[in-house]
């Protein structure tokens, strides 16, 4: 049964709240809570932005924008009619702090409730925004401020972004988002880990042989083309996201849940992890980009074309081989690997056990196969266990891989809400355990930066992929040369 916690009356300024993530995922989350129940009749959702837009005229792209973001048949007039009354709009530009007028006027008189100001603007305006809010007089004690990533481009924009935004707000004032974090599998994670006995003494070098962690997308850039040509997948998805989930899957067990005691332990992954330098770069990486291929039998363009024809280096793929240097990992390679427009939108970490250390079942079809531990976290969410089996009936002793499949939809039979609708609660809820505290950040950039550093220096190259395959060959190559496959491909 779901459970509603609930949270204060709030004050929400969503900063860039016109834009894509505003309307595809913030509005649409809290539309969703408030259908739920769990939102104070007096809370308010005030939205800012550069433009003057009258508040009808916001309503009113707020309104079409969740018919085409919720889910078929989550969107009802009657309820729009009360989620409505709660949203406002404001002119404010990041950088005419003395216009901020009609945001002040706003809060003015609502210092008791919670305030949590949302950037989901470019990260070069979070300091900006904050010293707005701090000139304005709007920073209460209980106030907060969500930063979306990505947070800077590599190590020293991010230190900027956080002594910028650190001179306006505390360090637990700031929740660094990513929404990795709220993902019901992504959590569950954790209760796989921490709840179950039975994985823990496999849980290391001892027992596992190799880690795969795939975030494929079928989607393309779509209509971020100009902002993803400056990022990349490293920066996108690997420095945050992907890094996210090797610490959740591989730091020691926290104390407890709380936000420190976890983010102490994911710090530690963070710092173990082994530099790839320039020498070592071309071994441990591969980069790629799309050209044009079918998906699903739909035929669609490569990058460049989205481009408009504009020559680019920038990958829309990336596989990665890495090791943490510490007593329980060291040694067992960690692959990732994260790319647009792969077969599927398809997630999942693929742990491989040892395999036997002596068969006795000599001329077998198939070899006697490792064990897999398979963790999907997107879609059909679940685990899975691969264990040989022998195939029934006569003729021999023959072996055969079977699974032991849990899928969460069938067993739940919920809805899975989306992250962002867990975050905003716990941002305004004031639980910063799903957020990432300074360090971890920084931890990250210094990492990846080593490998953009690597990439400049040694000129290494994009390799292209048709779109819809699983990134190009190099990327098999990674894993071939120690001996092993990629356990998603099928
Ligand atoms: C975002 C990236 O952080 O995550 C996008 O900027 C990517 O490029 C998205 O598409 C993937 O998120 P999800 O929840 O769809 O896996």
């Amino acid at each position: 049964m779901a459970k509603l916690i609930p949270v204060e009356t709030f004050d929400l300024i969503i900063f860039g709240g016109t834009g894509d993530l505003a309307m595809r995922k913030l509005l649409p989350a809290l539309y969703h809570r408030d259908r739920d129940g769990q939102v104070t009749s007096e809370s308010r959702i005030i939205a800012a932005s550069r433009g003057a837009l009258t508040r009808k005229k916001y309503l009113a792209t707020v309104k079409d924008a969740l018919k085409k973001n919720l889910g078929e048949g989550e969107f009802d007039e009657a309820h729009w009619k009360s989620f409505s009354k709660r949203i406002h709009y404001v002119q404010a530009d990041a950088f005419e702090h003395d216009k901020w007028s009609g945001l002040v006027d706003l809060l003015s008189g609502h210092e008791a409730h919670v305030r949590v100001a949302y950037l989901a603007t470019a990260p070069s305006l979070f300091g900006p925004i904050a010293n707005g809010m701090h000139s304005n007089g709007l920073i209460t004690d209980n106030s907060r401020i969500v930063l979306e990533k990505p947070l800077g481009r590599d190590y020293k924009s991010a230190c900027e972004i956080n002594n910028a935004v650190g001179q306006c707000f505390t360090e637990n004032q700031i929740y660094r988002i990513d929404h990795y974090l709220g993902k019901e599998t992504v959590q569950n994670l954790l209760a796989l880990r921490f709840a179950n006995s039975l994985f823990e003494p496999l849980w290391r070098r001892n027992a596992i042989d190799n880690v795969q962690i795939t975030v494929a997308e079928d989607l393309g850039v779509e209509g971020r083309v100009e902002f993803y040509d400056r990022v990349g997948a490293l920066r996108d998805m690997v420095q945050n996201h992907m890094l996210q989930l090797v610490c959740l899957f591989a730091m020691e067990p926290p104390s407890s849940l709380h936000h420190d005691a976890v983010r102490d332990e994911k710090i530690k992954v963070l710092r173990a992890l082994k530099p790839i330098s320039a020498e070592e770069v071309r071994a441990s990486s591969v980069r790629g980009q799309y050209t044009a291929g079918a998906i699903q039998s739909s035929a669609v363009p490569g990058y460049i074309e989205e481009r408009g024809g504009e020559p680019s280096t920038t990958e829309t793929f990336v596989s990665l081989r890495l090791e943490i240097e510490n007593w329980r990992w060291s040694n067992v390679p960690f692959y990732l690997r994260t790319g647009k427009r792969l077969p599927a939108k398809h997630s999942e970490i693929v742990v491989q056990f040892q395999g036997v250390p002596h068969s006795i079942f000599p001329e077998q079809k198939y070899d006697v196969a490792p064990n897999l531990l398979r963790i999907r976290l997107q879609p059909d969410e679940g685990v899975e266990l691969s264990v040989m089996a022998k195939e029934p009936g006569p003729g021999g002793l023959r072996l055969r891989p079977v699974s032991l499949d849990l899928s969460f939809a069938e067993t739940f039979g919920v809805r899975y809400p989306d992250a962002y609708e867990r975050l905003l609660m716990e941002a305004l809820r004031g639980n910063p355990a799903l957020f990432m505290r300074r360090d971890e950040v920084e931890a990250a950039w210094n990492w990846v930066d080593g490998i953009i550093d690597g990439w400049a220096t040694t000129e290494q190259k994009v390799e292209s992929y048709v779109a819809g395959s699983w990134g190009p060959t190099a990327s098999s190559l990674l894993l071939d040369r120690d001996g092993r496959e990629w356990h998603s491909d099928e």
